[in-house]
């Protein structure tokens, strides 16, 4: 069967959770796409879901102008659930009535089981009760004709409703985010009872369908990547290389601002164990010069980029028939690059090249992991069997350690910080914590402190150390690290790192500081 054959739609209404609605799905083993609340209605039957999920938003359903649905979308015999403003406004299309909170209801809430509920809350309720997660400023007042109320909290006497009948189900709550724990038991429930779905979207499925269809689209022409040493990159590389072998080519730029060692663990990795062509650049004096003197971080991602590009088609006009640029899109990049409808994206920085190589390249772009979120990337990587300190490696970002100095940048500056990161990262790797947490790294300051040693003064650089945790890294709290291992960390690196005499913890939360210090 194919593995797109079983698919649910996900109609944005522009909450901010609607992406976790889809990895939820996705973790049902059942693929699904995300798409703006106005898709046009022809293109949503040609999809031919099995179920439509319409997220939540920022919207009232009674405003003027509010997002909609095409009317007959609940005529189509699929199976909708409504979360928040959609569970608002499938009450509201069958003769319901909405109205103002009063107050905004955010946070936890006791869910409390009603009437007889139905299928969509099997195996949900602990003895008749759940707590869940609430966010909204409306609630329905009135229920349709034909609907029941299946649960009700404390403020929200309607917090769910159903037409079993009609395969009709809405919730008040969210049960897509973590503040509603057992909620992906719902989602669950609700893709392979309600849709009857049986869960096609294995990560051994998804290598073979890859593998077909990479096949397919490139015949026997020669495909490049560039291989950066993160998770997506390499999962691509790992998994074209599977279906392609030999007509790969991989080009690894060393731009200088790799982590300590992180060349030789590539070129370990695919080149020898995996035997993928890699060519590997040495451009470290060409990113140096190109930076000397820069200090404003959007003009130092700007170089890097710009640089990266140059370099990386220089080496692809020396492969002849390269007609393929492979890229490691995943389907967030895609989502956030289509986003501008619900205008959320703020420029904070120019982080993710979606958009590939400029045009005058004239390759065709090979994406294999774009309908993939980072989850699924990295099951793949792990049945692909790559290794898995690969796989589970933080995220590092392209401009690499060019955004962790900050102001110019220079080698002397470069070299300390590689040492400083990596005795930081083997000692969260030796204490368990690099699995705990999202992402951590080693930033330089290129300021001086006074310091003292033997009976010596010094007068050397400052090094903070960043640890976050996060689930979309949109937001991050800082990691609460043991003091003893923060203190083991410290001294480590003031005594084996020659040019350091302080090191500082980052307590800044995101909002209002950003993960990267640039
Ligand atoms: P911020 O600093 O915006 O970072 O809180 C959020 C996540 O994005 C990564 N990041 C980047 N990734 N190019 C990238 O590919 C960039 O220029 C860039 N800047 C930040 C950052 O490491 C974190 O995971």
């Amino acid at each position: 069967m194919d593995i797109h054959s079983e698919k649910i739609l996900i109609l944005d209404f522009g909450s901010q959770y609607t992406q976790l609605i889809a990895r939820r799905v996705r973790e049902a083993h059942v693929y699904c796409e995300l798409h703006p609340f106005d898709m046009n209605f022809e293109a949503i039957k040609e999809f031919a879901p099995r179920g439509i999920i319409l997220s939540g938003g920022p919207k009232s359903v009674y405003d003027d102008g509010a997002p909609a649905v095409e009317e007959a979308l609940f005529d189509l015999g699929i199976p909708v659930l409504g979360i928040c403003y959609g569970m608002q406004l499938l009450a509201r299309h069958f003769g319901g009535n909405v109205v103002p909170t009063g107050k905004r209801e955010y946070g936890h809430a006791d869910l409390v089981s009603q009437n007889t509920p139905g299928p969509l809350f099997d195996g949900f309720f602990i003895d008749g009760k759940s707590p869940v997660w609430m966010s909204h400023g409306d609630h329905v007042e009135k229920i349709p004709d034909g609907f029941e109320i299946i649960a009700q909290t404390d403020n929200a006497p309607v917090a769910a409703i159903q037409n079993v009948d009609r395969n009709l189900y809405g919730v008040q709550f969210h049960p897509e985010v973590n503040h509603t724990p057992r909620g992906e038991i719902i989602v669950d429930t609700f893709v392979r009872k309600i849709c009857r779905c049986q869960g096609q979207w294995t990560p051994g499925k998804i290598i073979e369908y890859a593998v077909t269809s990479i096949r397919e689209q490139v015949g026997t022409d020669q495909v490049i990547l560039g291989l950066s040493g993160g998770v997506d990159s390499s999962v691509a590389a790992a998994l074209i290389k599977r279906a392609i072998g030999d007509q790969l080519t991989c080009v690894f730029v060393d731009n200088g601002l790799l982590r300590l060692a992180e060349g030789d663990q590539v070129m370990a990795t695919f080149a020898e164990n995996m035997g993928v062509k890699v060519i590997r650049v040495n451009a470290e004096d060409r990113f140096l010069q190109g930076l000397s003197g820069e200090t404003d971080p959007e003009q130092k991602r700007r170089i890097i980029g710009n640089l990266f590009i140059d370099i990386f088609e220089e080496e692809a006009a020396r492969i002849t028939n390269a007609t393929w640029l492979a890229q490691g899109t995943i389907y967030p990049d895609v989502i956030e690059s289509a986003g501008g409808k619900t205008g959320k994206a703020q420029n904070i920085k120019s982080h993710h090249n979606v958009g590939g190589l400029p045009d005058y390249m004239k390759l065709k772009l090979l994406e294999p992991l774009k309908e993939l979120f980072k989850d699924e990337v990295r099951a793949i990587g792990e049945e692909l069997g790559l290794p898995h300190q690969m796989v589970w490696r933080h995220p590092f970002p392209g401009p690499g350690l060019g955004v962790r100095i900050l102001g110019e940048v220079k080698k002397e500056y470069a070299d300390i910080l590689r040492q400083a990161d990596a005795i930081y990262i083997e000692e969260l790797y030796t204490s368990g914590y690099y699995d705990k947490i999202s992402q951590a790294f080693a930033v330089f300051l290129p300021v001086k402190s006074v310091g003292v040693m033997g009976d010596g003064r010094t007068y050397e650089y400052v090094i903070t150390l960043r640890a976050v945790e996060t689930k979309d890294f949109m937001t991050a709290d800082w990691s609460k690290l043991p003091y003893a291992l923060l203190s083991r960390i410290s001294s480590r690196i003031i005594n084996e790192v020659r040019g350091v005499n302080r090191v500082a913890y980052d307590i800044s939360s995101k909002p209002p500081s950003t993960i990267e210090w640039e």
